[in-house]
């Protein structure tokens, strides 16, 4: 299953993440197959940010070790906690399900957007995607293709890489969620503003080879399933 997520709060057709992961999911459902497929909308239809009632079943959770999420509602002693759960088990069944994740991540204040961490925070519950018996990750042969847009460039010769911190954050986390690292692929349109930042004028030629090489390196990974 492909599991497609944006997270720009532009919802037009500028914003270039949404842009892109159209494209990846169209060429992707070409090849293999259009009925595997879910699209969710951070910015359409929000995630909560967490509360009390998820952070207190999350610590009963990790006192008992590994739960599966199909044995957590046992545990859960109020109706807070429920409707905490109620609002995560469905996107953590969701990403379970999928093979490839598609996530459009807009560069914002040097980071992720707040609406996608909102899903970040809620779908990282504890022992969520630990196989019950072994502890070993169910998402071990999950790809996932993180397309990132940025007004800036952040590359190694510009001096400015140590403030992205979108790469590196959602290398971590994907990591700890058990992605392998040879499954994480992060592909990065730059200087996305080049028609209205006066600070970028001059780079058009640079931003259009940026766009056209993400464009590729989406093809290429959309083609290889
Ligand atoms: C709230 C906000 C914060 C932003 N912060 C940054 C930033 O820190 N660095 C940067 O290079 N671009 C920044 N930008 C520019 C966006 O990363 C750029 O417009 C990108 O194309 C947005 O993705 P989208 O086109 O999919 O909406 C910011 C834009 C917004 C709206």
């Amino acid at each position: 299953m492909l599991l497609h997520i944006d997270s720009s709060a532009d919802p037009t057709a500028d914003s270039v993440t949404r842009r892109l992961t159209a494209d990846f999911a169209r060429e992707w459902r070409a090849l293999h197959g259009p009925a595997d497929y879910r699209h969710r909308d951070l910015t359409a239809t929000p995630v909560p940010p967490l509360t009390g009632g998820y952070t207190r079943l999350g610590r009963r959770v990790e006192r008992e070790g590994f739960v599966p999420p199909a044995k957590v509602a046992a545990l859960i002693e109020s109706p807070a906690e429920a409707r905490e759960w109620e609002l995560t088990l469905p996107l953590i069944t969701e990403l379970a399900a999928a093979d490839t994740v598609v996530l459009g991540v807009p560069m914002y204040n040097f980071s992720v957007p707040a609406a996608l961490k909102a899903w970040i925070d809620r779908v990282t519950f504890p022992g969520a995607f630990a196989h019950p018996d072994t502890g070993e990750s169910l998402l071990a042969g999950t790809r996932v293709v993180a397309v990132l847009a940025r007004g800036g460039a952040y590359g190694p010769d510009t001096g400015r890489a140590a403030l992205d911190f979108q790469t590196p954050y959602l290398k971590a986390w994907t990591g700890r969620l058990g992605v392998r690292p040879e499954h994480f692929h992060p592909v990065a349109a730059e200087l996305t503003r080049v028609d209205v930042l006066p600070l970028s004028a001059g780079q058009e030629e640079a931003a259009a080879a940026s766009l056209a090489e993400a464009r590729a390196q989406l093809s290429r990974l959309a083609a290889v399933g």
